[in-house]
C-alpha cells in the first residue's frame, strides 16, 4: 500500500517491517478521539482562513459520516493502514478527495497522537471514578448492613484488637476515596491540550491553539511545544493511579480470600463469584479475588514498561512513544475489569457477624483494654502491661481466656481489680470506648461513614 509520507523515500519498506512499525493494531480504538480532534483541527483551520468554508464544510461532513459509520459497523478500519490518523485521513480523502488531503495542514501525528492519547484518557479516569464510586457505596451499604458486627483487628495477621467490621470496610473506603481524587487531579494534567504543537516547534501558519482546545473540552494548552509532543507524564500519573488502585484491591481481595476460607468462616462469596475444583468435589474457590490479586502484578508492570521506555529519550518525539498505548490500554482495562467483578462480588457476600465475634472472644484480644483498666485505677501503664500480659500467660496455661478469670484470680496479680472488670473487657464495651477520632466506636465510624458520603457528593 502507498505510504502518506511517501516522497522523500519510496513508502517501498520491508513487510516484516510495515507490520513492525505498524500500531493500527491497538490505537484504532481511539478513532472515536481522532475523528473529534481532527473535526475540531478543520474547524479552527476554518475560522482562522487557512482552509476555505466549502473545504472546512466538506471535511466536517466527511469525517462525521466516517464517525457515524464505524460506529454502526457500516465501515472497518483497514489493519493494512500504519495508525488509526492514516487510516482516518485515508477514508476521508476516498471520500472526499481533493480537500481531504488539507486536513493535516499544521499539525503532525505528533501532536495529534498526543491529543488522541489525552482525550482518551479522560474519558478513562472519567469511567474509573464512576466504577469507584460504586464501589464506595456498595462498601458504605455493607458498613450500614452489619453496623455492629464485632471482628478481630490485625497487627502482623495476629489478633490485635477488636474492631467493627464497618471500620475495616471504611478504612478501605478511604483507600479508594484518596485513589478517585488522584484521578481527578491527575485528569486536570491530562486535560490539557497539545495540539497544534506540530511536529515538535510549533508552526508557521496563523492557527488558534486556544479555539481548538476549547472545541475539544480542554482546560489548558500545553504551554512549549515540544513538551507537548514528547513527554507522556500523564499517561504515566495514570498508570500510578490504576496501580495504587490495584495494590487497593488486591489488599481487599487478600481479606476477602483469607475471610472466606474455613479458617476464618467470616464471609461467604456468592457462587455466582467462585468456582469449583475440577477434581476436589468440596472446594468452592474464590478465582475473582484471586485474578484481582493476581492482576496487580500486571498493572505495576504496564506502570514500570511506560516509565522505562520514555528514560533516556532525547525531546521530541520519537517512535518509542508509539509503545505508550498498549500498557495504557491493558491496565485500563484490567482495572476496570477487576472493578466490574469485585464490586458485585462484595454487594452479594455474605458476613457471619457471628464467626467473627467468635474469633474475637479467641486470642486476648481485650488484654489492651485489660491492662487500660488498670490505668484506669491508678496504675502506671508500664505495670498495668505487664499485668495483663501475666494474666495472659495464665490463662493461656489454663485454658482460658480473660473473662472466665475469676475475681480472686485478678486479684493474685493487683488489688486495683474489682468486680467492674468484666465489663471493662466486654468485646462491645473495648469497641465502644474507642472513641478517639478515626477510632472503632459506632460514633466514629458513623462519622467515617457520613465523610464518605459527603465526599462522594463532591465532584
Ligand atoms: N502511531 C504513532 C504513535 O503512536 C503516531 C505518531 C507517529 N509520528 C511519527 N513521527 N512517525 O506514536
Amino acid at each position: 500500500m502507498a505510504k502518506m509520507w511517501e516522497g522523500r523515500s519510496s513508502g517501498q519498506t520491508d513487510r516484516i517491517a510495515d507490520d513492525f512499525n505498524s500500531s493500527i493494531g491497538f490505537d484504532s480504538r481511539m478513532y472515536r478521539q481522532d475523528i473529534l480532534g481532527s473535526i475540531a483541527h478543520a474547524a479552527m483551520l476554518t475560522a482562522q482562513g487557512i482552509l476555505g468554508e466549502t473545504d472546512g464544510a466538506l471535511i466536517k461532513a466527511g469525517l462525521e459520516g466516517i464517525l457515524a459509520d464505524l460506529e454502526s459497523g457500516a465501515l472497518q478500519i483497514d489493519p493494512g493502514c500504519e495508525d488509526i490518523h492514516m487510516f482516518v485521513e485515508q477514508e476521508l480523502t476516498a471520500r472526499i478527495g481533493l480537500p481531504g488531503k488539507k486536513l493535516h495542514t499544521a499539525r503532525s501525528r505528533n501532536d495529534q497522537v498526543a491529543l488522541d492519547l489525552r482525550m482518551y484518557l479522560r474519558g478513562e479516569c472519567d469511567e474509573d471514578r464512576a466504577l469507584l464510586e460504586e464501589l464506595l457505596m456498595t462498601l458504605l451499604e455493607k458498613a450500614e448492613e452489619y453496623s455492629d458486627a464485632v471482628m478481630p483487628g490485625y497487627t502482623h495477621l495476629q489478633r490485635a484488637q477488636p474492631v467493627l467490621f464497618s471500620q475495616h470496610l471504611m478504612a478501605y473506603a478511604m483507600m479508594f476515596l484518596r485513589d478517585r481524587a488522584r484521578l481527578a487531579d491527575c485528569r486536570k494534567r491530562i486535560n490539557c491540550s497539545p495540539i497544534g504543537a506540530c511536529a515538535l516547534a510549533g508552526t508557521t501558519y496563523p492557527t488558534d491553539r486556544r479555539f481548538e482546545a476549547a472545541e475539544l473540552g480542554f482546560d489548558e494548552i500545553c504551554r512549549n511545544s515540544m513538551d507537548a509532543v514528547s513527554d507522556r507524564d500523564f499517561a504515566v500519573e495514570y498508570l500510578a493511579c490504576l496501580a495504587l488502585i490495584s495494590m487497593h484491591l488486591s489488599r481487599f481481595s487478600e481479606e476477602l480470600i483469607l475471610w472466606s476460607s474455613a479458617e476464618f468462616g467470616f464471609v461467604t462469596i456468592d457462587d455466582a463469584y467462585t468456582t469449583g475444583s475440577s477434581i476436589m468435589p468440596q472446594k468452592k474457590n474464590s478465582d475473582m479475588a484471586e485474578l484481582c490479586r493476581g492482576k496487580t502484578g500486571r498493572v505495576y508492570g504496564d506502570l514500570l514498561s511506560l516509565l522505562t521506555t520514555l528514560k533516556g529519550l532525547p525531546l521530541a518525539y520519537n517512535k518509542d512513544m508509539q509503545e505508550d498505548k498498549e500498557p495504557v490500554f491493558d491496565a485500563a482495562d484490567t482495572v476496570r475489569a477487576c472493578l466490574s467483578v469485585f464490586i458485585p462480588m462484595l454487594a452479594t457476600m455474605k458476613v457471619h457477624p457471628e464467626r467473627m465475634r467468635a474469633a474475637a472472644q479467641k486470642g486476648f484480644i481485650n488484654a489492651t483494654d485489660l491492662a487500660d483498666y488498670l490505668v484506669g485505677k491508678g496504675a502506671a501503664f508500664r505495670d498495668a502491661y505487664k499485668i495483663s500480659g501475666s494474666l495472659v500467660a495464665r490463662c493461656i496455661a489454663e485454658d482460658m481466656v480473660l473473662e472466665m478469670v475469676p475475681l480472686e484470680v485478678y486479684r493474685e496479680y493487683s488489688p486495683l481489680f474489682d468486680t467492674d472488670v468484666y465489663e471493662a473487657i466486654d468485646l462491645d464495651v473495648c469497641v465502644r470506648k474507642r472513641g478517639s477520632e478515626g477510632g472503632t466506636s459506632p460514633e466514629s465510624v458513623a462519622e467515617q461513614m457520613a465523610y464518605v458520603k459527603a465526599q462522594l457528593k463532591e465532584a
